[in-house]
């Protein structure tokens, strides 16, 4: 256990805890549902999962919402690292109370190093990104920098490199889609996280985070269904006849974010993975698009485990590139809704 903060007085403290907060609700989360609450006492932060908030169709297990809550502490870490903090983390501290899913005390520590700030300056500017992907190419480089993110954090990267298999799993996230477009309870779930143009409310994912016309990818990764046929979405800049034109975007690079043990801990390390994964490439110039529908699918997601991760348990499957297409939006939930600050 590291010695607590010493040299900062407790109003200091206090502020930089917010500070920290507001920097992890900048996580990505699925569905953008924010599963999350954090309690500042003195110098120790807690995380809790917020149940109400879990996709009890997609993801009864809660798999997803951990996966979101440990993203949400990478970025907390960060942030308190950022601000000259050492965070000690205690991962899912009381069996009793499943929800309490960290708690961090913020111990005295150095000023960040430039890696820690680097990623740190990306947490507010990243953004799911949902499309194709240009020309460019990702580096080895810059793929073995984000490969060492994820195992830092106790997760790892298969990456999809042979053509039949990138097309599997394109094929297997085509027959997820399907299933969940045609299955009335999914297709109600994502209605409630995907709310109309015009909402005031400050979660779910909006028109303006999705485009009106997705790119077409060789292979194609559909992505989720969340305009619901309604013509929701942001309109491509040049397309003034709403065609959405039809150029070809590249599906960009695969790759499978993999866990050893598929347990809660697990879960919230492979989040933690993520977050990593995201800021580095974010910080290379790259952007990230999710397509998780065949991971919420149970014999899809053993199927894709038998076939293409070893033994390993796939937690996410992503794709990475330089975007074919202007950034997106994203909302968050006031401060004031998720912290309380503890007597
Ligand atoms: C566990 C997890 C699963 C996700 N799955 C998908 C997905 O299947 N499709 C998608 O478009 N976005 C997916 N996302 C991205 C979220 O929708 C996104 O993080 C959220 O809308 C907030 O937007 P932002 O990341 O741009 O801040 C996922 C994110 C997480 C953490």
């Amino acid at each position: 256990m590291r010695t607590p903060h010493r040299t900062s007085s407790p109003e200091q403290v206090a502020d930089d805890a917010r500070r920290a907060v507001e920097d992890a609700v900048w996580a990505p989360s699925v569905h953008n549902t924010q599963p999350w609450r954090f309690g500042v006492r003195g110098t120790r932060i807690s995380l809790r999962a917020d149940a109400d908030r879990r996709l009890d169709v997609a993801d009864p297990d809660g798999r997803e919402m951990l996966l979101s809550c440990g993203a949400a502490l990478y970025n907390l870490r960060l942030g308190l690292r950022a601000l000259g903090h050492e965070p000690e983390v205690t991962l899912l501290p009381d069996p009793d109370r499943p929800h309490l899913l960290a708690e961090v005390e913020i111990g005295a520590g150095e000023p960040a190093d430039e890696h820690a700030r680097r990623l740190h300056a990306q947490v507010r500017r990243r953004r799911s990104h949902r499309g194709g992907f240009r020309p460019d190419p990702v580096p080895a480089s810059v793929l073995t920098a984000i490969r060492h993110e994820a195992e830092r954090e106790g997760g790892r990267l298969i990456q999809a490199v042979d053509a039949h298999v990138k097309g599997a799993l394109a094929a297997l996230t085509g027959a997820a889609e399907h299933i969940q477009r045609r299955t009335p309870a999914y297709a109600t779930e994502i209605a409630r996280w995907a709310p109309s143009p015009g909402t005031r409310r400050r979660d779910g994912v909006q028109h303006g985070s999705y485009p009106q016309h997705a790119s077409c990818t060789q292979p194609h990764f559909p992505p989720r269904d969340f305009a619901r046929g309604q013509g929701w979405g942001v309109k491509p800049p040049q397309d003034t006849d709403g065609s959405g034109g039809d150029e070809v975007s590249l599906t960009g690079v695969v790759v499978l974010l993999v866990t050893t043990g598929d347990a809660p801990a697990d879960w919230l390390r492979a989040g933690q993975a993520l977050q990593a994964v995201l800021l580095r490439a974010a910080e290379q110039g790259f952007s990230v698009a999710y397509h998780t529908q065949a991971l919420q699918v149970p014999e899809l997601r053993a199927f894709i485990r038998t076939h293409f991760c070893g033994d390993a348990h796939p937690q996410l499957l992503l794709r990475l590139g330089v975007p074919d297409s202007q950034e997106l939006t994203s909302v968050r939930r006031p401060l004031q809704d998720v912290l309380v600050e503890e007597a």
